[in-house]
């Protein structure tokens, strides 16, 4: 009975959140367009670099914004039959920038004849952008990132490995809380949606220290099904 409330609770609260962004997202849009309106009226490279940088936090809210409508939401996934390893180039080349790429050193280690996965891959791809885009910002400009895929029989293993400064033992139990982060410009809410899509893959994550070298791997293991 107390989940079938707290369900109920959830949507409540998911629809009356779904409200309350759309009433700030409609101003914002406004907001946004009178500022970029008032700097090409300008001629003032002072007023213009003001104007840009309220449309920097512009922006910033409203992608907060649509993180938040995502969180606690659980959409239907669509599993299909994916190559692990175009589903990795794809979230690489989306998560890093070309000049990141010449200024980082970015191995994959991905084995060239991985069997295919079942998984949506639509909702994988936002679990390793985010996972890369952790490891690059832990990284801050320098380092090494890997990432190895294994696929026993009834496993798929995907470890995302950076050089960063780590986690401290403090924050580890908090960093899969939503809204938790210690970034400046951070929502804290990469972690928890990626952990809920992974669960909802039947699946897990976790952090290991990296053995003999500074920074984490993050570990996503999603069961499959033994036919292959
Ligand atoms: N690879 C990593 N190395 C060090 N710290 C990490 C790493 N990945 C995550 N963290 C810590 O976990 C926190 C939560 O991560 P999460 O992805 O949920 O949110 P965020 O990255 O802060 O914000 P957002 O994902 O919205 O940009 C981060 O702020 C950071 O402190
Ligand atoms: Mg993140």
């Amino acid at each position: 009975m107390s989940t079938t409330k707290t369900e109920e609770e959830f949507s409540a609260l998911r629809m009356l959140s779904a409200g309350v962004v759309h009433e700030i997202r409609n101003p914002l849009a406004v907001i946004q367009s009178l500022v970029e309106l008032l700097a090409q009226k300008t001629q003032d490279k002072n007023q213009q670099a003001l104007a840009e940088a309220i449309v920097t936090e512009v922006k910033r809210l409203n992608r907060f914004l649509g993180e938040f409508l995502q969180y606690g939401r659980v959409p239907e996934l669509k599993y299909e039959t994916v190559d692990i390893g175009t589903l990795i180039q794809k979230a690489l080349s989306f998560a890093i920038t070309p000049e990141q790429n010449a200024t980082q050193v970015i191995r994959t280690d991905i084995p060239e004849h991985l069997p295919q996965a079942r998984l949506d891959p639509d909702a994988m791809h936002q679990v390793l952008v985010n996972a890369i885009l952790n490891a690059l910002q832990a990284m801050q400009g320098k380092g090494r990132l890997e990432i190895q895929v294994k696929r026993p029989k009834q496993h798929l293993t995907i470890k995302i490995q950076d050089s960063g400064p780590g986690i401290p033992p403090e924050n580890l139990e908090k960093i899969f809380f939503p809204f938790f982060t210690t970034k400046r410009n951070g929502s804290g809410l990469g972690l928890a949606i990626s952990q809920q899509i992974v669960k909802q893959h039947s699946g897990w994550m976790v952090f290991e220290n990296n053995v003999n070298e500074k920074g984490v791997t993050l570990v996503i293991n999603i069961p499959q099904e033994q036919a292959d």
